[in-house]
């Protein structure tokens, strides 16, 4: 511990304080994937079946903080590692506030993943591995972005010139080809629905 730093956290409102009030358990649902997998749609879709079941939940995505607080960070591998720090530290604040939080980003590496659970605590962090086959995701190309990167415009694109190392044992796994995000989100919120119901 730093000097001069003086903790307030025995004076603060602890996490089992929030969840009382909540009547909610706070949990990070890590969503990890390619570019184009379904994500964020997922995610919003989980979102909005959360709320109407009563549980209060946030969406962190890559399209929100990478506009905001990481803003001054790329695609590097250096550059993505801050990113996913960051993400998790923020994320972690919301779990401890009691909150479901819905993280959406490529994370496409192994080591990313595990500092990010590292962070968060493997109790409260639920990985999603959205499986959607790069074939399938670049037919999508949503945002043009992987034609962009055949062309030679986006170096270290993941998934073309930059490495998607698949999670190993995940929590979940969903390739979205041929199915609804409402069905994918449905089926999320039947696994997480247990962990995260206050009794
Ligand atoms: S991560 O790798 O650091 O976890 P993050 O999820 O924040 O990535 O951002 C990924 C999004 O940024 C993609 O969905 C895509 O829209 C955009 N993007 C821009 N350049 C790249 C790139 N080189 N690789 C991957 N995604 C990129």
């Amino acid at each position: 511990m730093e000097k001069n730093i003086h903790p307030i956290f025995e004076r603060m409102q602890s996490r089992a304080d929030k969840e009382r009030q909540l009547r909610q358990r706070g949990l990070a649902v890590w969503f990890t994937g390619l570019s184009g997998s379904g994500k964020s749609t997922i995610a919003v879709e989980l979102e909005r079946k959360l709320a109407k079941e009563g549980y209060l939940c946030r969406i962190l995505d890559g399209d929100n903080i990478r506009h905001g607080i990481n803003a001054d960070l790329g695609f590097s591998e250096e550059a993505r590692r801050e990113n996913i720090r960051r993400i998790a530290e923020i994320c972690k604040l919301f779990v401890d506030t009691g909150i479901v939080t819905l993280a959406a980003f490529v994370s496409p590496t192994r080591e990313l993943r595990e500092l990010a659970r590292g962070i968060i605590g493997g109790g409260d962090f639920f990985e999603v591995h959205v499986a959607t086959p790069i074939e399938e995701c670049e037919r999508r190309d949503v945002k043009g972005l992987y034609a962009k990167a055949r062309r030679g415009e986006i170096p270290d694109f993941t998934g073309i010139s930059a490495p998607f190392e698949e999670p190993e044992s995940p929590s979940s796994r969903m390739d979205t080809t041929g199915r609804t995000a409402e069905a994918c989100a449905e089926e999320l919120f039947q696994q997480i629905k247990p962990i995260i119901t206050y009794q």
